[in-house]
C-alpha cells in the first residue's frame, strides 16, 4: 500500500475500516467488513528498523481496534482492551511503533474480534531484515474460512459444536479467494509466507510432490531449517518456507488441507483443496538448493517453570466455557512479573482439544512439551503455539516492556467465552 512518507526509514499509510462487498463464491456477493475496501487488507511492507505510522480511521458502525499481532510494540499501541480504550465509530486514531523484527506478521481487532475478523478484518505486515534468504519468487498465502449461506451471505448462527471447535468456514479462502491459481516454475525457489487468520480451523497443508522446508515462524527466521511434509498452522500462527518447483511445465497440482484430530473432531475428513498449483511453461532453472541453516537467536536460559496456566473447558449453568486457572476472562487473575525479568511458565492443557496459546508483546521459546526437552535445533521464537490437548508446554519469555499483555486462545470464540488472561510488567 502507498507509503506516504518521503523518508526511507518512515512507512506511514492511512488505514480505513469499513464495510465492503466481496465474491467468495461465483455469482454471489457477501457483505464483509475490510480494510481499504479489501480482504485481505492492503500488504503493509517495510524494513526492519522503520517506523510504522498509520493513520487509522474506523468507518464501521461499531467500535473497533487494531491489535498488531506478533510485533514487539509499547504497550499503549497494541490495541488491545486492557490497554486501549476502543476507537468508536467515526473515530480516528494514529498507530505509531518501531518495527524492532523481521517476519511476517498480521493485523486485525482486538474488540468484537470474533465477528471483526471472521468478516474480513485482517491484513499482513511482511517486514524484510538484513539477510533475508535469496529467492526466484515469493508468495503470501493468507489461509481463512468462511460460513456462508446459500445466498452468499455469512451464515451468523452459532451452536456449541462450532463454539466448542471454533467456527469453521464452509467455503476455504487463500487470500481471500476460493481456489485460488498459484504459479510455481519449475526449479524455482519459491518462498511462501503463511498465515492462518481463521477463527477456529487449523490448517493442516500438503503439496504433493514437494515439502515445505520450514525456515522460519511467528518470531522471524530459526537457525535450523526443517522439512515438513504436512504444515501444520493453528489460528494466528505464521509459517516461513521455502521449496523448489517440481513438475512438468503445465501441470496442475492441488494444494490440500489434509485433515487433523484435535480433540473433539475425529480428523477423519477428507482432504480439502485450498489453491491450484499451476507448473509454469518456462525452461526449467537448475541449481537451486535449499538452505541447512539460518541466522543465529538468542537463546533464552531454561529452568524449571515458576508459573503454571492452566487451560480447561467446562459447562457452566448450562453454558460452554473456556476457562484460565479455573476462571474466565476478565475474572482471571493477572499474573504480574517485574520488567526485565524472564519466566518459565508451564501452559497446561487440560482439555480434549488442542488451544492455539497467543501471547502479546514477547516472543516466547519451547523448552519441553511434556517434561521432555525439545531438541537443541528447535530453536524459534514464537507468539502463537498449539498446546496439544492433555498435555503440558514448558515455555520461556523475557518481559523487557511494561505494561498490561494479554493472553489467550486465538481460537476466537474460546477467547470470547472466556479464554484470555493479562500479564502485568512493571
Ligand atoms: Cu491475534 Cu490477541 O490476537
Ligand atoms: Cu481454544
Amino acid at each position: 500500500m502507498t507509503d506516504t512518507n518521503p523518508d526511507p526509514t518512515i512507512v506511514e499509510v492511512d488505514l480505513e475500516a469499513g464495510e465492503a462487498e466481496k465474491s467468495f463464491l461465483e455469482g454471489k456477493t457477501t457483505a464483509v467488513l475490510a480494510y481499504n475496501g479489501t480482504v485481505p487488507g492492503p500488504l503493509i511492507e517495510a524494513n526492519v528498523g522503520d517506523t510504522l505510522i498509520v493513520h487509522f480511521k474506523n468507518s464501521l458502525s461499531e467500535e473497533t481496534t487494531i491489535h498488531w499481532h506478533g510485533i514487539r510494540l509499547p504497550n499503549d499501541m497494541d490495541g488491545a482492551p486492557a490497554v486501549q480504550r476502543p476507537i468508536a465509530a467515526g473515530d480516528a486514531f494514529t498507530y505509531q511503533f518501531k518495527l524492532k523484527d523481521a517476519g511476517f506478521f498480521w493485523f486485525h481487532p482486538h474488540v468484537m474480534e470474533e465477528e471483526q475478523i471472521r468478516k474480513g478484518l485482517f491484513g499482513v505486515i511482511r517486514v524484510r531484515g538484513q539477510d533475508e534468504p535469496q529467492a526466484d519468487d515469493e508468495k503470501i498465502v493468507v489461509l481463512g474460512d468462511a460460513l456462508l449461506k446459500e445466498d452468499g451471505s455469512f451464515d451468523d448462527e452459532v451452536d456449541d459444536d462450532m463454539i466448542m471447535l471454533g467456527r469453521e468456514g464452509n467455503v476455504l479462502l487463500v487470500n481471500g479467494r476460493t481456489m485460488p491459481t498459484l504459479e510455481l516454475e519449475p526449479g524455482a525457489l519459491t518462498r511462501l509466507r503463511i498465515v492462518n487468520v481463521a477463527n477456529g480451523r487449523f490448517f493442516n497443508l500438503a503439496l504433493p510432490g514437494h515439502a515445505f522446508r520450514v525456515i522460519g515462524t511467528d518470531g522471524g527466521l530459526i537457525p535450523k531449517p526443517y522439512d515438513a511434509e504436512r504444515l501444520l498452522v493453528a489460528p494466528g500462527e505464521r509459517y516461513d518456507v521455502l521449496l523448489i518447483g517440481q513438475g512438468e511445465p503445465g501441470a496442475e497440482i492441488v494444494l490440500t488441507n489434509e485433515a487433523y484430530a484435535r480433540g473433539h473432531d475425529t480428523g477423519e475428513a477428507a482432504p480439502m483443496p485450498l489453491a491450484t498449483v499451476r507448473i509454469g511453461e518456462g525452461p526449467a532453472l537448475s541449481g537451486r538448493t535449499l538452505p541447512d541453516s539460518g541466522p543465529a537467536i538468542e537463546r533464552l536460559p531454561g529452568g524449571a517453570a515458576d508459573t503454571t496456566i492452566t487451560f480447561d473447558e467446562r459447562y457452566i449453568q448450562g453454558v460452554l466455557k473456556f476457562l484460565v486457572d479455573g476462571n474466565t476472562y476478565p475474572d482471571v487473575p493477572p499474573i504480574e512479573v517485574e520488567r526485565g525479568s524472564t519466566h518459565v511458565f508451564d501452559l497446561k492443557n487440560d482439555a480434549e482439544m488442542d488451544h492455539p496459546f497467543h501471547l502479546h508483546g514477547f516472543f516466547f521459546q519451547v523448552l519441553a512439551r511434556d517434561g521432555v526437552p525439545v531438541a537443541d535445533d528447535a530453536l524459534a521464537n514464537k507468539d502463537t503455539l498449539i498446546l496439544p490437548q492433555l498435555s503440558t508446554t514448558t515455555v520461556v519469555a523475557r518481559f523487557d516492556e511494561p505494561g498490561d499483555w494479554m493472553y489467550h486462545c486465538h481460537i476466537l470464540e474460546h477467547a470470547e467465552r472466556g479464554m484470555m488472561g493479562e500479564l502485568v510488567v512493571s
